[in-house]
């Protein structure tokens, strides 16, 4: 209860999108309106090179300055704002799905153009384990795109998801004339490459006002009309209750690159988001308003210059109070740590703080202390859940090249995986060793570091898996008839759970068809 206005002015969020979708943009959009920044570009110069697939080096030192700008808070009309940045590189997709844990809301960002893909389902799946509240934002309306009713029947059905528009654009690509705000019933008129002022709203009284038609003329005033009434019938009054509850997605409309819509964006995020929200344990529920303090870390950030092995261990504090130098609980270690330096990332002066509320996110200096989803407390025994470990994609058989390192080489690979650069698996009974990643950068850079922190040389041979399941059954003896059969596609993840390796989709239908008793999981959680 003491902290309660700090945790009602903090808002936790991340933007996330498919590459290209406006991801970057949108957030340099939002941090000049926060005055986190002063000048356009200044976001984009940190951003990793989406293409460059085969340079990880270039990735990881571009990734390297990014860390300053992993967390980027700001304040806007009295709140506090953390946004949490998510590689826009598929390859650390997995960076980015542990992102979504340590936020209490999300803004989804979706090419009028290309709408819903790849990525775009996977970040939703994410969202909806978690029943993380999600707000929509149609972005490029200054290109020619699908037809607004389209796109949102489109995100309906793929991202499975009721959609409520709070904001509609009048016509598309070089007929954009601008969106009418249906919530407070304005309307916001766009000029191509000019930033929108306050002029360029006009409060409108109702849909058949002859403003409407004297601006936007005849044809698109009774069409806007129409629609709008149509969207009226259709969806009703917005309730905030379904969004929060992560059911209902409230849908804006506009151009980033433009500036146009973000500020009916931010304005209504920030009116609507939900404050830092309580978390699951192993133990009970935690509140954040909550005296004592608790957290958890949900990424790892290794430095890759070899003369400075320090890693940043990011924190998100759920509960109480965090202070400098005091002495917390490490549950796993069932040690007391304290740190000295914590680190803020305030995108101004990034710089040591003295405390940290719930929603806060902090740079903890580890020297090999922390793996994801460890807990800190004042001393009670808990875990935080909902931390989830997700299927990897391409697998490869680890081959020591050097066996008087094999201890290195097995130290390496568990402290990388503890970092979540990588899932490790081995053959259930066997020492037959397994990387499984999202992408095939992270084999360059498990490669890399192995030789340069471990002095543990590797190489990789590629295996014909196309997915890893955790495999529960209560019927033990079923699921050890099963172990039997497919023991060459049956390994143990580093937490010992069983896991089935399956060669491709229709193989996996066959294994579960064949076994009912046996249940067959794409994400396994680092705590129950
Ligand atoms: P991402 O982080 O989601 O990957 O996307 P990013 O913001 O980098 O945007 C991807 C491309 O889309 C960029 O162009 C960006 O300028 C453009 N873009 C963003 N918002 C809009 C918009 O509202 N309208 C239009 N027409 N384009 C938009 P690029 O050519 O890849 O990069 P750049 O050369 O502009 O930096």
């Amino acid at each position: 209860m003491k902290f309660d206005t700090e945790i009602q002015k903090r808002r936790t969020f991340a933007i996330i999108s498919h590459p290209d979708a406006g991801k970057t943009t949108l957030t340099e959009k939002f941090l000049l309106f926060g005055g986190a920044i002063q000048t356009a570009g200044a976001v984009k110069s940190n951003k990793i090179k989406k293409h460059a697939t085969s340079d990880f080096m270039e990735i990881e030192r571009q990734r390297g300055i990014s860390v300053a700008t992993s967390v980027m808070s700001f304040e806007y009309r009295h709140m506090l704002v953390n946004l949490l940045d998510t590689p826009g590189h598929k390859d650390f997709a997995e960076d980015t799905y542990r992102t979504l844990t340590a936020v209490d809301s999300v803004i989804l960002v979706v090419d009028c153009v290309k709408g819903v893909e790849e990525q775009t389902r996977r970040l939703m799946e994410v969202c909806r384990m978690r029943d993380t509240p999600v707000i929509v934002f149609i972005n490029k309306l200054d290109r020619d795109g699908k037809a607004p009713f389209d796109l949102l029947d489109e995100i309906e059905k793929e991202l499975s998801i009721h959609l409520h528009p709070l904001t509609w654009p009048i016509g598309m690509g070089k007929d954009f004339k601008g969106v009418y705000n249906l919530y407070d019933q304005s309307l916001l008129l766009f000029h191509a490459n000019q930033k929108a002022t306050e002029e360029d709203i006009l409060p409108i009284q109702h849909l058949q006002d002859a403003t409407l038609s004297s601006v936007l003329g005849e044809r698109d005033a009774s069409m806007l009309a129409e629609e709008a009434g149509l969207i009226e019938g259709v969806y009703g009054a917005f309730e905030a209750v379904p969004y929060l509850a992560g059911k209902t997605a409230p849908v804006f409309f506009g151009s980033a690159i433009n500036n146009f819509g973000v500020k009916e964006l931010l304005d209504t995020f920030i009116r609507i988001a939900p404050e830092p929200r309580g978390r699951e344990t192993t133990a009970r529920p935690v509140e954040a308003d909550e005296d004592k303090f608790s957290g958890f870390i949900f990424k790892i950030h290794a430095n890759l210059d070899p003369k400075h092995r320090d890693r940043i261990a990011f924190l998100r504090v759920c509960s109480g109070r965090f202070e400098r130098n005091r002495f917390y609980h490490h549950v796993r270690l069932d040690k007391e740590v304290r740190f000295s330096n914590p680190y803020t990332f305030l995108a101004r002066d990034k710089d040591v703080i003295q405390e940290a509320f719930p929603g806060d996110v902090i740079g903890l200096f580890d020297t090999g202390n922390f793996k994801i989803g460890d807990t800190l407390t004042e001393g009670e025994e808990f875990y935080f859940t909902g931390i989830p470990s997700f299927s990897p994609e391409i697998f490869k058989e680890v081959i020591n090249k050097d066996p008087m390192r094999t201890k290195q080489l097995e130290k390496g690979l568990l402290q990388l995986t503890d970092e979540g650069v990588a899932q490790l698996f081995t053959q259930h009974n066997g020492n037959r060793k397994i990387i499984g990643c999202v992408g095939d950068l992270q084999f360059e850079v498990i490669q890399y570091r192995l030789l340069q922190e471990y002095g543990a040389s590797v190489q990789f041979n590629s295996l014909p898996f196309y997915k890893a399941c955790w495999i529960t059954s209560e019927h033990t003896a079923k699921l050890e008839e099963f172990i039997r059969f497919k023991s060459g596609n049956v390994v143990q993840d580093k937490d010992e759970h069983l896991v089935y390796l399956a060669q491709s989709e229709w193989y996996l239908n066959t294994e579960r068809n064949n076994h009912p008793d046996i249940q067959f999981h794409f994400t396994s959680e680092i705590h129950k």
